[in-house]
């Protein structure tokens, strides 16, 4: 594949940096997610560089990147400490910025949910300014690059909501300067109709903003329609939708759905190395939900179509348990807060409802587990529910169709997640309606051997083919293909 020197430009290092109080001693911490498995060993192999925010702040005084420690034997090890440029800003723009802007606005909007988002000039000042500071940080990227391998074009790579308007101050820079850098945008969430980008009223500076890039990649096809839809009315641009061309600028942008996965065979050996997640596994099902904490996963509906089953079909009293992992997210953002409160009421109620002596309906963690324990978790349920209002992809549906390594579970999966459109052998329900949900956990529940061995299998298939590997090489085939996209006429 490319050789090109990666530059990968997203709101987050692929580490957090932490201080120790008492020393002021930096020290790394890595967090897991296919995303920086797959991506940061690219970066490390091509002499590239990452630009993100490290966790801390403009008034944490940090100036240097710590070195990865000798014991260090996460993906980012190989990433010296002159390959990461962090971003720091301060504290109340930051917050702006990410909790005004990103999260309660474009997470919500783009999630097609309009009314949960907040429009304000202030926020959106907060987000031009920001992502100008990380276009500069990305051009110290870029000159390093050049140094350190003056014959190749760098690949600059962006992503996500939070940096929807960085590309064309890098555009603008390289321009000036007469540098020559490739660049590509993935969003990992949604891209909604035009009928809900234009509530944006800072639409058209928004779209401007990500054509500024070459190549841009959507989880789905149906993303990439809405996206040159919005173009076209937008912002008139002519477009090709065959070839998935836009022209901006007397520029040719090329737009590729590129449907994201995970690192399959690492969760395999996860779940193979992983000890029993629950005891007496005989005599109880497991229903599982794992998603950060969060009104588009469809907790409360969730539940609600629980406390259904438990009417309906009161068989399952004392047989099934529903295991939730919510782990704590945007918790200074008010949405989020209100739903912690609505979530913890709702556990409280339905388990004051049906609880008996050995048994309660509901586990509900409130925090992050370990990656072994999920993988345990994984493979030991009967059922998983991924069942959100809207997601732009889910890995969670993935990670469990490839922990399921002993006896076959089922996936219950919600159309309106983008892992929907290709895991066709999952049991679909609309998370809207509480009876049929009821009746679909019901029918998973009790699904025979053979139905739901045939269903897995053709699950596992499928993924451990399109990994997260396969998403990066189809990725770096799509920007390979630029000179030849931005060549073609419309
Ligand atoms: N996850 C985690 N720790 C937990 C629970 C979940 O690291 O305690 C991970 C999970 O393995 C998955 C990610 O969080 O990789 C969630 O990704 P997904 O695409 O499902 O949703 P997102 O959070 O990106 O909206
Ligand atoms: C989604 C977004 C990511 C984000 C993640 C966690 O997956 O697409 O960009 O990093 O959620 O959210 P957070 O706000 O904690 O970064």
């Amino acid at each position: 594949h490319s050789t090109s020197p990666m530059v990968v430009v997203a709101n987050r290092l692929p580490f957090v940096i932490c201080k120790n109080s008492k020393t002021g001693e930096l020290t790394r911490k890595y967090s897991a997610g296919g995303l920086v498995t797959a991506v940061a060993p690219v970066v490390v192999e091509t002499g590239g560089l990452w630009v993100g925010w490290s966790g801390l702040h403009l008034e944490d005084g940090i100036s240097a990147i710590p070195e990865s420690s000798p014991d260090d034997k996460s993906p980012t090890a190989g990433l010296r400490s002159d390959q990461v440029i962090p971003v720091n800003l301060p504290r109340k723009q930051f917050d702006d910025y990410y909790n005004g802007c990103c999260n309660a606005c474009f997470w919500p909007l783009f999630h097609s949910m309009p009314d949960k988002a907040v429009f304000e000039e202030d926020k959106w000042e907060a987000y031009v300014a920001v992502n100008e500071e990380f276009a500069k940080l990305t051009m110290d990227a870029v000159h390093k690059c050049y140094e350190r391998q003056p014959d190749q074009v760098p690949l600059v790579w962006i992503h996500d909501y939070h940096l929807m308007y960085t590309a064309n101050y890098i555009r603008n820079i390289c321009n000036d300067e007469g540098l020559k850098v490739k660049m590509a945008f993935f969003l990992h969430i949604p891209f909604p109709s035009w009928d809900i980008v234009r509530l944006f009223p800072w639409a058209s500076q928004l779209l401007q903003g990500i054509l500024g890039c070459d190549s841009v990649g959507f989880h789905l096809e149906d993303y990439c329609i809405n996206f040159i839809d919005c173009c076209h009315r937008i912002l008139g641009c002519r477009v090709d939708r065959k070839k998935r061309l836009i022209e901006h600028n007397k520029r040719s942008v090329s737009v590729h759905p590129l449907p994201i996965s995970i690192p399959y065979d690492r969760f395999v050996q996860m779940a193979e190395e992983a000890p029993e997640a629950i005891k007496n596994k005989n005599e109880q099902q497991l229903l599982l939900g794992v998603d950060r904490l969060d009104y588009t996963k469809g907790l409360v509906k969730r539940f609600k179509a629980f406390e259904r089953l438990l009417e309906l079909y009161p068989q399952h009293i004392e047989k099934v348990t529903l295991l939730q992992i919510a782990v704590p997210s945007r918790t200074d953002v008010k949405e989020y807060q209100e739903l912690k409160e609505e979530l913890d009421q709702i556990v409280g109620r339905i388990n004051g409802r049906f609880t008996t002596p050995n048994w309660s309906p509901i586990r509900y963690i409130y925090g992050s587990v370990t990656h072994d324990q999920l993988a345990a978790f994984y493979r030991d349920a009967s059922v998983a529910l991924v069942t959100p209002l809207r997601d732009g992809m889910n890995l969670v549906a993935k990670e469990f169709v490839a922990c399921q390594i002993k006896e076959p579970g089922v996936l219950v999966l919600s159309p309106f997640a983008g892992a929907g459109v290709t895991m066709q052998e999952a049991l679909q329900v609309n998370p809207y309606e509480q009876n049929q949900f009821a009746k679909v956990i019901h029918r998973a529940l009790t699904m025979p051997f053979d139905e739901r061995e045939l269903r897995m299998t053709q699950l596992r298939r499928r993924e451990k083919i399109r990994d997260v590997n396969f998403w990066l090489r189809e990725v770096l085939k799509s920007v390979d293909s630029l000179d030849e996209a931005c060549d073609s006429k419309l």
